[in-house]
């Protein structure tokens, strides 16, 4: 008795304060330009708000990337068209880059449905450990350990991140290239990364530069480039998830680069999904501190001040729109702020609502109960109970989102 009166107390105030942060006075307007006009409809989104916000974010969060010409050499390493009993074909294809007299390499990995009649959608996504890291699946490829980082992660660690098997029966072909391929995930990473390659001879100041999540976006679109060859496939059908820093990674990645049809966070926490304004978890400073190899320099004049942001991150979110997003969060991932996350993706339904479209159909301000999905607007929202991670549950409720667009 004593303790359920005491839990009642409690939750009064602090359901105050959850709808505080919600409602705060200094959060940007989506729909109000910097010149003070207010958005009306979608063309003005399109042809003025938009630009203003994916410039900003450019150069004050993510990194303002390169126009150099970049070759890309394709070259299939393995396939074999009896991969998962039988049901899909694995390719693993080396993705050679050259620019200013420089060569740089990711290797991909595919799973494509061999009962499919014409192309199917795809889902893609980058990993953490590696290719061989994603399944138990003997013949893809372990690469030779970097010098630099000599331990290679065991085959099949992460297998339980990437359930082929399940959307490979459901008709999707899935590919991913792990994330290192393109910037490796430490703070002296640079000189390996692809970066060197893409600024040289560039005049982009140093400040506004991309860092590691800059290069897996752009990792991201060198991925769908390469699958743009594949009959196979139909790019015109890309999911693109990501989970933790690389859902920071698939945001960025669907806001600069409209071939990506669907765009799924998963747990992306500080600068991906979750408000930085009123953040119960990473704060921008701590973020900019234990990862400053991340973002822009230019990010870390925000230490500190996430109230003074011109931007927050439902801007971010905003520009997917219009096409289909995907926030999740799990129950017990306090770092990455559920309930801020899920403001994100409650406020981005401004721009959505321009075009006519389903905003999150959850509209209260406190997170529902763990187990709860809502995936019937076209931004979708789901708190897995549990913790910090990506499984088969979060996988289905993607998946069943797809299918409302990709037509199965
Ligand atoms: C750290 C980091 C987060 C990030 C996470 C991950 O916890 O602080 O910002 O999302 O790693 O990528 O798993």
């Amino acid at each position: 008795m004593k303790n359920i009166s005491l839990k009642y107390l409690l939750a009064l105030p602090l359901a105050a304060l959850l709808c505080a942060a919600a409602a705060d006075d200094t959060m940007p307007a989506l729909l109000r330009t910097e010149g003070g006009r207010t958005v009306r409809n979608a063309r003005m989104w399109e042809r003025q708000r938009r630009p203003e916000i994916l410039r900003m974010l450019s150069t004050e969060v993510y990194g303002v990337a390169p126009d150099t010409p970049v070759e890309a050499a394709y070259e299939t390493l393995e396939e074999d068209a009896s991969a998962l009993g039988g049901k899909a074909t694995r390719r693993q294809v080396r993705i050679t880059f050259r620019a200013a007299g420089r060569e740089h390499r990711a290797d991909m990995l595919l799973y494509i449905p061999n009962s499919a009649e014409g192309p199917v959608p795809v889902i893609f996504g980058l990993n953490f450990k590696g290719n061989h890291g994603t399944t138990t699946d003997p013949a893809v490829i372990m690469p030779a350990a970097p010098k630099s980082s000599p331990r290679l992660a065991p085959r099949g660690d992460n297998a339980r991140r990437w359930p082929y098997a399940e959307a490979v029966a459901r008709g999707y072909a899935v590919a991913t290239i792990c994330k290192d391929d393109f910037f490796p995930d430490r703070r002296d990473g640079y000189a390996e990364s692809v970066l060197p390659m893409l600024y040289e001879g560039s005049t982009i100041p140093d400040s506004v530069r991309m860092k590691a999540v800059g290069a897996w976006a752009w990792g991201i679109s060198r991925a769908i480039d390469c699958m743009e060859t594949m009959p196979e496939i139909d790019t015109r059908r890309i999911m693109v998830i990501g989970h933790s820093r690389l859902g920071k990674t698939s945001l960025w990645a669907a806001a600069t680069d409209p071939r990506i049809a669907i765009a799924v966070s998963n747990d992306s926490g500080s600068t991906g999904a979750s408000l930085a304004r009123g953040n119960r978890g990473e704060s921008v400073e701590k973020i900019n501190t234990t990862f400053p190899y991340w973002f822009t320099d230019r990010y870390k004049l925000y230490n500190g001040r996430e109230t003074q942001m011109p931007f927050d991150q439902h801007m971010l979110l905003a520009l997917v729109a219009p096409r289909p997003l995907y926030v999740a969060s799990a129950s017990d991932d306090a770092w990455a702020d559920p309930l801020n996350e899920m403001h994100a993706a409650q406020l981005c339904g401004e721009v959505y609502r321009l075009y006519g479209l389903q905003p999150l159909t959850w509209r209260q301000q406190r997170l529902p109960a763990p187990g709860a999905t809502f995936n019937g607007g076209d931004v979708a929202y789901h708190l897995r109970q549990g913790g910090h991670d990506i499984l088969l549950y979060d996988w289905e409720r993607f998946m069943d989102f797809a299918d409302r667009y990709f037509g199965k």
